[in-house]
Formats: C-alpha cells, sequence, structure tokens
C-alpha cells in the first residue's frame, strides 16, 4: 500500500525515491524498518506473512520498486544473482530440454547450463548471438528457453530483443534477459516481449560493493510459483538486512546511472583515440558494430567496458599493476573504479570457445571523476608502451 496517489504515471526517479512508501504501517518511519526475524505470529494478527524464507516485508519493498521499473507485474528478490538466474531456469527447464544462449555469456552461467545441468538431461547450445538466424537455426523440437544477456558483459554485443522475442513466441518458447548491465535505467526487456528479467543486485542497483543480490521480474502467475517453488524449496530468498541495503542502492540508481554513463563515455572514447590501444569494446561508441540496435533498445549506457591494450600479456599485467585508481577485481556497478582481465593469458581454445580475445581487459568506470580515471588510464598505457 502506498501513501501517494496517481503512482501509474510516477517516473523512474520517483519509483526509487518513494514507491513502497508506507509511513503508516511503519510509525512514520522515513526508511522502513528491516524485518530482521524468521517467523511472524499470528495469534492475535495474522498479516499474511508467515516464514522469512518465504516472504519479507522488507524485501517486498524492494520487490515493489524494481518490478515498477522494470514494468514487470512482479518481482522476487534472491540471494544473489546466481541464485536468481539458475532457479528462473529451473523452473521453467524440464527434464531433456534444450536451452539457447549467447556463447559469451557470464561464465558461472554458462558453467550451471555445461556442466550442472546435464546431469538431468537438459542440454544448452551456444549461439553467435548477434544473428537472429543463428538462435532460428539452433532451435530443436526440445529446445524450451532462450536465455539472453545483452549486452554480454565482457564484450558488449547485444542481442535484438524484439526480434528474438518474436521468434521465442512462434515457437512457444520462454525468453529470459540477464539485464544487470542495462539496469532497468536504460532497457526494459518486458516492453519488448521477453518474459522473464533476471538482474545481480550486487551490481549497479546496490552500487555500493557491501551486498551479494539478485531479483526475477515477470508476470504474477510465473513468479508466485518462483517463489512457492524454487525459491522457497532453494531457500535462496534475499535476506532482509541485504534487503535493506539493497533499498539504501536503489534510492540513489538514477543519480549513480547518470554519472556512470557520463564518465563511461568520456572513458571509452578516451581509450579509442588512444596510440596504445588496440580496440574498445562499449555500446555507447558510435564504432560499435551494433550502435544502431543499441539505440532501438536501450535508452542509455552503463560504465562497464573492456578494451585491448598492444602490449604483451607481461605488459598488460604490468599496466593493470600500477593503476592508481582501478583496484583489480572481479565483481563491477559499485562507485569504485575496477579493472580485471578476462583475456590477459587466455588459452588459444578458451579463446575460440567464448570469443574472448587475447590480451581483453574489462574494467568498470566508478564515481571517481571521469578526468581522474582518464589521466590513471593514460599514464599506465603510456608506461607500457615505453
Ligand atoms: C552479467 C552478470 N550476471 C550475473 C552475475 C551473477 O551475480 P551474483 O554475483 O550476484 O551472483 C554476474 C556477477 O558478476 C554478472 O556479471
Amino acid at each position: 500500500m502506498s501513501v501517494h496517489p496517481g503512482q501509474e504515471t510516477w517516473s523512474k526517479e520517483d519509483i526509487c525515491a518513494h514507491l513502497g512508501d508506507d509511513y503508516d504501517r511503519f510509525l512514520g518511519a522515513i526508511v522502513p524498518p528491516i524485518f530482521q526475524n524468521s517467523l511472524f505470529t499470528r495469534k492475535t494478527v495474522n498479516h499474511g506473512y508467515t516464514y522469512t524464507r518465504v516472504t519479507n516485508p522488507t524485501t517486498e519493498i524492494a520487490e515493489t520498486k524494481i518490478a515498477a521499473l522494470e514494468e514487470g507485474e512482479e518481482a522476487k528478490c534472491f540471494a544473489s544473482g546466481m541464485a536468481a538466474i539458475t532457479s528462473t531456469l529451473m523452473s521453467v527447464l524440464e527434464q531433456g530440454s534444450h536451452v539457447l544462449c549467447p556463447r559469451s555469456v557470464y561464465t558461472p552461467t554458462r558453467a550451471f547450463l555445461e556442466n550442472y545441468m546435464p546431469r538431468f538431461g537438459v542440454e544448452a547450445t551456444f549461439v553467435e548471438s548477434e544473428s537472429v538466424e543463428a538462435f532460428e537455426r539452433a532451435i530443436r523440437p526440445n529446445t524450451k528457453v532462450i536465455l539472453l544477456e545483452s549486452p554480454v558483459s565482457n564484450l558488449f554485443t547485444l542481442q535484438d530483443l524484439a526480434q528474438l522475442a518474436g521468434l521465442a513466441r512462434a515457437h512457444n518458447l520462454t525468453t529470459i534477459i540477464d539485464n544487470t548491465w542495462a539496469t532497468p535505467m536504460y532497457q526494459n526487456p518486458i516492453r519488448l516481449g521477453i518474459d522473464l528479467v533476471v538482474h545481480s543486485a550486487s551490481k549497479y542497483m546496490g552500487g555500493h560493493s557491501d551486498i551479494v543480490g539478485g531479483v526475477v521480474v515477470g508476470r504474477k502467475e510465473t513468479l508466485t510459483e518462483i517463489m512457492h517453488r524454487e525459491r522457497g524449496l532453494f531457500g535462496a530468498i534475499m535476506d532482509p538486512h541485504q534487503s535493506w541495503l539493497l533499498l539504501r542502492g536503489l534510492r540513489t540508481l538514477p543519480l549513480r546511472m547518470r554519472q556512470h554513463q557520463e564518465s563511461g563515455m568520456k572513458v571509452a572514447k578516451f581509450l579509442e583515440e588512444h596510440p596504445a590501444v588496440e580496440r574498445v569494446f562499449y555500446p555507447g561508441l558510435q564504432s560499435h558494430p551494433q550502435f544502431e540496435l543499441g539505440r532501438k533498445q536501450m535508452s542509455g549506457y552503463s560504465g562497464l567496458m573492456s578494451f585491448v591494450p598492444k602490449g604483451s600479456v607481461e605488459q598488460i599485467r604490468a599496466f593493470i599493476k600500477q593503476l592508481s585508481f582501478f583496484e583489480e577485481g572481479p565483481s563491477w556497478g559499485g562507485f569504485e573504479s575496477l579493472i580485471n582481465s578476462p583475456g590477459v593469458g587466455i588459452s588459444e581454445e578458451a579463446s575460440s570457445l567464448t570469443g574472448i580475445p587475447s590480451g581483453l581487459v574489462r574494467i568498470s568506470v566508478g564515481l571517481e571523476k571521469a578526468e581522474t580515471l582518464i589521466d590513471d588510464l593514460d599514464r599506465g598505457l603510456f608506461a607500457m608502451k615505453a
């Protein structure tokens, strides 16, 4: 229940700041409390809550905001992005099903499909995902799901969401997308016909590198089923404290994303012009081969990108080590700038399997001043050339 009227016309900024406010229910507290309890007794009052493994009021406020941001009927929060992805896949797949997926999808997602699901007879085909025809050609009689990640979070290639949603409908397949990179601020796949949207809330939604979490958005009926079945049975719900921190992150999501976009664009343009950089992968650059598709299906860009410096493996490793403002680490989407090196020292086999070129480094542009980050990268690249 909301204290604000007319909320169907709210902007994303309004949703992030206020949707789910209920001052009467929470004694006027401007920030809702953390319901840090496992069970809800009902001898004297029955609010419909039973046990925090099923639902929790603090978690529900985060779910209300995220469902509205994604323009879905309902959202359910999970203990991690991977819990959200694997539970959603398990909710749709049956023994012997087949899944289609971009070949450079997030590595643990690929590992789940490639190494874990075969024990249930589930098969996956990893597709050259820029081409809708490649998906169409790979459909089999037992195909159940098209799992997307657009942009993929290492090479930043896109999938055509509207066309793939149409293809899936024609073949009675369920579409799921990992929308972590663009966030609901800049891409709303349900509007384009995608069935289910998953996020790692550990990235931009949380925004402060202090939580691990996930969320799934979609139709009410599907989400209620996932809540009782996969989330309830696997015990995969986000805990109340994590949900409260997620709420705090969501309040500033629009503001942070604007800054990540502005700085991300400046850094990408700087890298593109730099003589010590071979190639930049960022959908916001006009030189990106799918720039027009990106403009059609996204309304903005986040701050995660990759590039290949011109140098040996040792030179690239030294470049990473001597940066002052980019800590080395695998995550992204927080206030801090990060660098990691998925293509540095990669084997030829892994490179041809995933499409990740040798020497690829990935940076998450944080909330520091863009010029500070550019100076840092410039110094590092200059030193590498010397
Ligand atoms: C694109 C993408 N999807 C999903 C995940 C998994 O999220 P979590 O770490 O919250 O389980 C990650 C984490 O790095 C990711 O980068």
